[in-house]
């Protein structure tokens, strides 16, 4: 009987794993480093494996050759997506008890508006957003135009996120009213967002370091757990572009660990990790 052992990948040298970083923090902003060597093994390992080459080495090779093509993979397999519904919910009963209601005063006029999830990951965030606005706001979404963009670099948890279906295990952080208004099964295992509810969020793939197609303004940005992959540098450009984007007094909500630094200055704190754009004239 032959028994198959199980494949051993070599590592990369110095000089290949600097290489890689160095694209990954020029096409992403990433920054990977020494610290994230046994990261970037375990991912690469894994890509090697599914694309069929026999080491990392090979695969090295053929991506230097082929760098345009095998873009998206690597990015793909090197950014953390870690995330969940309703994550840092202090964000969401924010937006519920104050900012929401405010919007519905402030924009009575033009009846509208728009919410950007930035790094939006597999869907949780601008799903919880979506949730939120269907069972709290329900009354005002038809005769309001109430839209909430999603942009992430990442494909393949983009088109996760288009399906919008998740294993049941994921909705324990969905307070239980949301659930069953916002949530259909599917199968024994798992739950599809409601067309309510989809129907309020566009997906779009969109590198935060290129050109932002839209125009803007936005009423709220989340920008949550993704500047942490960032240097100070591009942090600080990102919060100047997204101040850009938003209309006096609306908000910019960072993850838990992230601050504003030398931005700080072009915003007031309404709270955690949430802060609003200073009116102009002020
Ligand atoms: C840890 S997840 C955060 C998800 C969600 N915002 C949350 O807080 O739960 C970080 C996301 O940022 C995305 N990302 C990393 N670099 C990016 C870039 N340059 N432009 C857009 N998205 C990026 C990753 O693909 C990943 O899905």
């Amino acid at each position: 009987m032959v028994i198959s052992q199980p494949m051993v990948i070599e590592r990369l040298n110095r000089k290949q794993y600097e290489f890689l970083c160095q694209f990954i923090y020029k096409e992403t902003g990433i920054v990977l480093g020494d610290a994230k060597v046994e990261m970037v093994h375990r991912r690469l390992s894994k890509l090697v494996k599914t694309k069929g080459f026999d080491s990392l080495a090979s695969y090295y090779q053929y991506f230097v050759a082929h760098q345009q093509e095998e873009k998206s993979d690597l990015v793909n397999a090197l950014t953390t997506n870690l995330t969940r519904f309703f994550r840092e919910s202090h964000h969401f009963d924010y937006l519920k008890n104050h900012f929401i209601p405010f919007l519905l005063v402030r924009n009575k006029s033009t009846r509208r508006i728009r919410i950007w999830s930035s790094a939006c990951s597999t869907g949780e965030e601008p799903y919880s957003i979506a949730m939120l606005l269907v069972s709290h706001f329900g009354q005002y979404l038809q005769h309001w135009d109430i839209k909430i963009l999603a942009t992430d670099i990442d494909t393949d948890v983009l088109n996760i996120a288009m399906e919008g279906i998740y294993p049941k295990a994921a909705i324990s952080d969905i307070p239980a009213d949301l659930r069953s208004k916002c949530l259909r099964a599917v199968g024994n295992d798992s739950v599809e967002m409601a067309s309510q509810v989809r129907s309020l969020i566009t997906f779009k793939p969109l590198n935060l370091l290129e050109r932002w197609p839209m125009k803007g303004p936005f009423d709220v940005i989340f920008c949550r757990n993704v500047i942490i992959y960032f240097d100070k540098v591009t942090q600080q450009q990102l919060f100047h572009r997204f101040e850009q984007y938003l209309s006096d007094e609306s908000l910019l909500i960072l993850g838990h660990s992230e601050s504003l630094g030398g931005a700080a200055a072009l915003f007031t704190n309404q709270g955690k990790t949430i802060f609003s754009k200073q009116a102009q004239d002020a």
